[in-house]
């Protein structure tokens, strides 16, 4: 593998993040819903990802549900001073799985009473608002009842800093008028790039982009140009697609989600993968 380590830290809130980070939702069961196969083996994961220098995990309550925040607890409590997890409130799920908007003022209170309990923590170090106008992608909405409720609870200590996630510009704008915003988590990667002017923006306001799905997610990228690419610098795509999300702007933090030990070692491998000028071309084209 060509390799200068690119992978610096970035400001998410109070701290100073690795850019490389862990993603936990691939280690609840099938569909993000129930325990997964192997617990020990989900705990072995995080572990590692710890011991390789990861200090910046995302997750949410509603894995699971409380599946994921509990294999966390499990595996890394007491927690490190510097390792900083971050949560989402705003969804909630149906008894077969189904994804549904949490908005109202009790639910988001109860979730982060959640998250602190099935965490383990005093106060949780970022906490995103995960938009539900549309489930899948940002939708326009207003966010200021939702947002206030969180600043709110933010005040009384429960909660550091405030993130958004699944927004629009224009409510990462509402969001900022209403609250200091810390951090933006959307779907965005190699081939999603609606996000392009808006990380730009925030790369300018020093406010951290967490693309979500940074491999694909649940339809991995694919694409014979990020293939030959990765091919010819001895790397893998997945490697990659990460190396290229890490030179694409200073403020972009991963989460790449795996639950298997060989994924995380080869995903974290990726902060050593230099990408010149030629292969960025190449891979911009796949957009
Ligand atoms: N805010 C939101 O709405 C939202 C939505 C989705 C996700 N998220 C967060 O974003 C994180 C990342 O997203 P994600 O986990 O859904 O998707 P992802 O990171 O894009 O991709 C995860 C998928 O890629 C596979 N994978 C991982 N590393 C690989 C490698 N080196 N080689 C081949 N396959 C690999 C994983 O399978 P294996 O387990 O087999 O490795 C899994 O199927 C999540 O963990 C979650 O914390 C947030």
């Amino acid at each position: 593998m060509n390799s200068t380590n690119t992978s610096a830290s970035f400001s998410l809130g109070d701290w100073n993040v690795k850019r490389l980070g862990y993603g936990a939702m691939q280690l609840a069961g099938p569909g993000v819903f129930g325990p997964p196969k192997n617990h020990s083996a989900a705990v072995a994961v995080l572990r590692e990802a710890v011991e390789l220098g990861v200090n910046h995990i995302d997750t949410a309550d509603f894995y699971g549900p409380h599946i994921t925040n509990r294999i966390i607890r499990d595996a890394l409590w007491p927690y490190r001073d510097d390792l900083v997890v971050v949560t989402k409130v705003g969804a909630r799920r149906g008894p077969e799985g189904s994804w549904m908007p949490a908005f109202a003022r009790e639910e988001l209170t109860q979730a982060v009473h959640d998250n602190l309990r099935h965490l383990g923590r005093e106060t949780i170090e970022v906490v995103n608002l995960r938009c539900m106008f549309n489930v899948h992608h940002p939708a326009d909405g207003s966010i200021e009842a939702p947002l206030t409720v969180l600043a709110e609870l933010q005040q009384k200590g429960l909660v550091r800093h405030i993130g958004l996630s699944n927004v629009t510009p224009t409510q990462v704008e509402e969001g900022q008028r209403i609250c200091q915003i810390a951090c933006v988590q959307n779907h965005y990667n190699l081939v999603n790039r609606a996000d392009d002017s808006l990380i730009d923006k925030l790369a300018q306001q020093n406010v951290a982009f967490v693309p979500f799905f940074p491999l694909g997610g649940f339809t991995p990228l694919q694409s014979s140009t990020l293939s030959d690419v990765a091919k010819r610098l001895e790397a893998t795509p997945m490697q990659v697609a990460l190396a290229w999300l890490l030179q694409r702007s200073p403020n972009i933090l991963l989460i790449p989600g795996t639950s298997s030990l060989k994924h995380l070692r080869e995903n974290q491998a990726a902060g050593d993968l230099q990408l010149t000028a030629n292969d960025l071309g190449e891979l911009d084209s796949i957009a």
